[in-house]
């Protein structure tokens, strides 16, 4: 069986015929950027995500590079962000001109540990050069937005979530107000890659926020600083969101909570695969006082306390992200899912492993036609062009350990049940005949 880890050929094949009618009348119009399309998927992302605008640009990197430019952060200023992201949520910061501050992630939910963020804030010697927090909803898992808020009223910082991966995912507050990841920040910024929970069929990107002055400032940026033709007020870039991938993303959004509702019912059926053949246990992030350890020897600890037993094999534990749920933790069905997760992707540790022996793994699901991933295979402060920031290797230990001991595996709507199946029993295959 071959298990794609992605594959948007099966989706567009749903809706291929709405798709081509909706170009072919765009291009007969003669209408290619920035047109009708854009303004209507600007006005419903901003519906979606609960703010007044939303600017399209051409991808998600830029959307960072204009969200940072539009805060006035530069020269001599300092962005606090995650090492473990994709790399354009630092680059945006750097581009700029300004330094990003890295904090380490936490084991469970692979998002910013917000206790690193804080100590920062409270022990940096330039503290007041901090301007503002890139925290990144890893994977499709919001991170707490309650305490971030909090953390911004604290110490005066401003806020650019990254929602690259988490369209549509949110964070319930303790009174229960529920916050769509993307609404607290000042700015926010979306990808559209073709890969993510809302793909286009090339590349797209979007900033939201709730500020008119922020939001007319990204208007311009996008068109080179020009609010009107040809009289450029600063020096932006050309970055516009193009009017067909608009077309293609309008007809996606009306099935997007569809969509993740799949992803999510694959998430549970994963974990009862994992469960079921006694592989590891499931985490799901939610469990503060399971999980609140701050490094990985503390992962076994921890799950050793937790009344599934977990399975070692060759002195390896599976740890698979399970399904965060609204009521009590309770019941096993899609439709009573909580959206803090919308599993842009399914990644499980494999604590234990050397990062050879998880590439073995990852060989042997290729052989076996089952395609995978590794986010990320370093941290952000091990790359080469980062040297200068001399953050030498060991300083974010959570974020190298997940660097060598997890993989991302296949996730996508229209997956079937036989191959998630499929999937865990390869894995298995594998972990038990390295016993
Ligand atoms: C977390 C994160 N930030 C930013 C981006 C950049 O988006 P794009 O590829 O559309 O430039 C991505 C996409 O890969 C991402 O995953």
């Amino acid at each position: 069986m071959k298990i794609p880890l992605f594959d948007l050929t099966r989706q567009y094949r749903g809706f291929r015929e709405e798709v081509l009618e909706k170009i072919d009348e765009a291009l007969l119009n003669g209408r290619v950027i920035l047109g009708e399309a854009v303004k209507e998927l600007e006005k419903s992302v901003a519906e979606l995500i609960g703010v007044k605008h939303a600017i399209g640009v051409a991808n998600g990197s830029d959307a960072l590079l204009i969200a940072v430019a539009a805060l006035k952060i530069g020269p001599g200023d300092y962005v606090i962000t995650t090492p473990y992201t994709f790399f354009a949520t630092v680059s945006c910061i750097t581009r700029n001109g300004a330094t990003p501050l890295f904090a380490d992630i936490d084991p469970v939910t692979y998002n910013i540990d917000l206790d690193e963020v804080e100590k920062i804030l409270r022990t940096h010697p330039e503290r007041e050069k901090i301007k503002a927090i890139i925290p990144v909803h890893l994977f499709g898992r919001a991170i707490d937005l309650e305490r971030l808020e909090k953390i911004r009223e604290k110490y005066g910082v401003r806020i650019i979530e990254d929602c690259a991966q988490s369209i549509g995912a949110s964070w319930t507050y303790e009174d229960g107000t529920v916050k769509t990841t993307g609404s607290i920040g000042e700015l926010s910024t979306l990808s559209f890659f073709p890969t993510k929970n809302l793909g286009a069929y090339g590349d797209a990107g979007m900033i939201v926020t709730d500020d008119d002055e922020l939001a007319a400032f990204c208007r311009s940026y996008r068109v080179h600083g020009s609010p009107v033709k040809y009289v450029h007020d600063m020096i932006g870039i050309n970055s516009r969101l193009d009017e067909l991938q608009a077309i293609v993303l309008n007809i996606k959004l009306k099935h997007l909570q569809e969509y993740e509702r799949r992803r999510i019912e694959i998430a549970i059926k994963y974990a009862e695969h994992f469960e079921s053949a006694g592989l590891g246990f499931g985490v799901s992030g939610m469990d503060e006082d399971q999980f609140s350890s701050k490094n990985t020897q503390q992962i076994s600890k921890d799950c050793s306390s937790h009344n599934a037993q977990p399975t070692m094999y060759n002195d390896v534990v599976i740890h698979y992200p399970s399904v965060p749920y609204s009521v009590n933790g309770e019941p096993r069905t899609a439709n009573d899912y909580c959206f803090s997760h919308v599993f842009h992707q399914y990644v499980v540790r494999f604590e234990g492993f050397s990062r050879e022996q998880r590439d073995s793994l990852r060989d042997y699901l290729t052989e076996q036609g089952i395609g995978t991933s590794i986010y990320y295979p370093m941290g952000l402060h091990q790359q080469k062009c980062f040297e200068y920031l001399n953050v030498p290797t060991g300083s974010f230990l959570v974020t190298e350990k997940a660097c060598e001991e997890t993989l991302a595996l296949p996730i996508f709507p229209e997956m079937t049940d036989e191959e998630i199946k499929c999937v865990v029993e390869k894995i298995a295959e594998f972990v038990t005949s390295k016993r």
